[in-house]
């Protein structure tokens, strides 16, 4: 299936914290969105002249929340955040890519099981809408979150939270824990990290906590802080879903440059909606990069290999990653690549988009 584009028109702006906002949007008249809890839309604003795309994910619930819903935290001189925060008004219409993402949940009213969110700053948005559609369709199931915040003001959606524990009181519990709070804060100070996760887990929560599920997502050092404390009670890769917002650029760009120096220019065959394209791709490119230059409109979101939105598959040939995090082990064995983090390694390329 190829990506599909279309137009959102912004319903209402809600302030969340002083850097963050909240955007919902009319579903187009023709046909609604249909998307999954813990799904992620690519916003594709024009800024100075270019198009620019950045993921978002949805903060609203498909089962629960009658309009879909994005919410966006300003990062310091970021382009695309701040543009939105900015500029966003309400009956804007804006340019998004169907919503896409592997960090699901299927709600299924016959299960029965714990499940334990951690999230930090922005990435609660995929979490709150993750416990909004698992709680009222999963009534035998116990939601967990474990919020990471730098201080009181900094905490996003702390009412809609609150409204929640009290909603579904005794399956669902909120742990905030902050970096910098004020002096009349009583709750945690300190941060998600490994042992500080055990102690939320076992004392604050009392859970068994080989028996979980777990979603995390918020900075990278606190998701394998946290991967690596729950590996030890025996929770498996299976049990463990992640979703990184943000590829640490400094460390990449200074691993590409050591890399780039053994690759070679080379010619790839991209097979997508039932057409052959011969791309050159320099030794500095990725495949995506070289198939953007050469006007073939491939679906992608992230450029940093997070998303999966620019997934195909090796059929022939040898491709390198420079990051492997956003697919699984066994993707990886069945030649599953993701087009903006893969190199050619030999001639005779050729991949296939679905
Ligand atoms: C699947 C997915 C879902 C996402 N969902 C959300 C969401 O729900 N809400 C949300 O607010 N964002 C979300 N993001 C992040 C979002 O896509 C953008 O990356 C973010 O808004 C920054 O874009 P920008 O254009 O403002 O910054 P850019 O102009 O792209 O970045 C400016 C600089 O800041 C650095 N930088 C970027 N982010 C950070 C950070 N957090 N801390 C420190 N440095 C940083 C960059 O490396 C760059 O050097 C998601 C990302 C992915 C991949
Ligand atoms: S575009 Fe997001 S993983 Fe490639």
């Amino acid at each position: 299936m190829s990506a599909k584009y279309f137009h959102l028109t912004v319903k209402e702006v809600i302030d969340e914290t002083p850097d963050t906002k909240t955007f919902t949007f009319w579903h187009p008249i023709h046909q609604a969105v249909s998307y999954k809890a813990g799904q992620f839309l690519t916003l594709i604003p024009v800024i100075n002249g270019k198009k620019e795309r950045r993921s978002y994910s949805m903060s609203s619930s498909p089962n629960r929340d009658a309009s879909i819903a994005i919410t966006v935290k300003r990062v310091p001189n970021g382009l695309v955040s701040n543009f939105l925060c900015d500029n966003l008004k309400v009956g804007d219409a804006i340019e998004v890519m169907e919503p896409m993402g592997h960090f699901i949940i299927e709600p299924n009213p016959r299960q029965a099981r714990t499940i334990v969110l951690v999230g930090g700053g922005s990435g609660i948005t995929p979490l709150l809408s993750i416990a909004k559609s698992v709680l009222p369709v999963e009534t035998q199931s116990k939601v967990y979150l474990i919020y990471g915040s730098r201080n009181e003001e900094n905490i996003i959606f702390k009412k809609q939270l609150e409204a929640l524990e009290s909603e579904f009181a005794g399956r669902f519990r909120v742990l905030h824990v902050l970096s910098q709070p004020s002096y009349t804060w009583t709750g945690y100070k300190t941060r998600i990290n490994q042992a500080s996760v055990v102690t939320f887990l076992k004392q604050d929560f009392a859970l068994d906590i080989a028996k979980a599920e777990y979603y995390l997502c918020g900075p990278a050092g606190m998701m394998e802080q946290v991967e690596a404390a729950i590996k030890i009670f025996g929770v498996t890769p299976a049990q463990i879903h992640q979703e990184h917002f943000f590829a640490s650029h400094d460390e990449k760009a200074m691993e590409e440059e050591e890399e780039t120096s053994s690759l070679k220019e080379q010619t790839v065959t991209i097979q997508y909606e039932g057409e052959d394209y011969q791309v050159l791709v320099k030794p500095h490119e990725t495949i995506l990069e070289a198939a953007l230059r050469d006007d073939i409109d491939l679906p992608y979101s992230c450029q940093a290999g997070m998303c999966t939105a620019c997934l195909g598959k090796c059929t022939s040939g040898k491709v390198r990653m420079d990051e492997e995090d956003g697919l699984t082990d066994n993707e990886i064995k069945q030649g599953y690549i993701l087009t903006c983090v893969a190199h050619p390694l030999s001639s005779g390329v050729v991949i296939e988009i679905e």
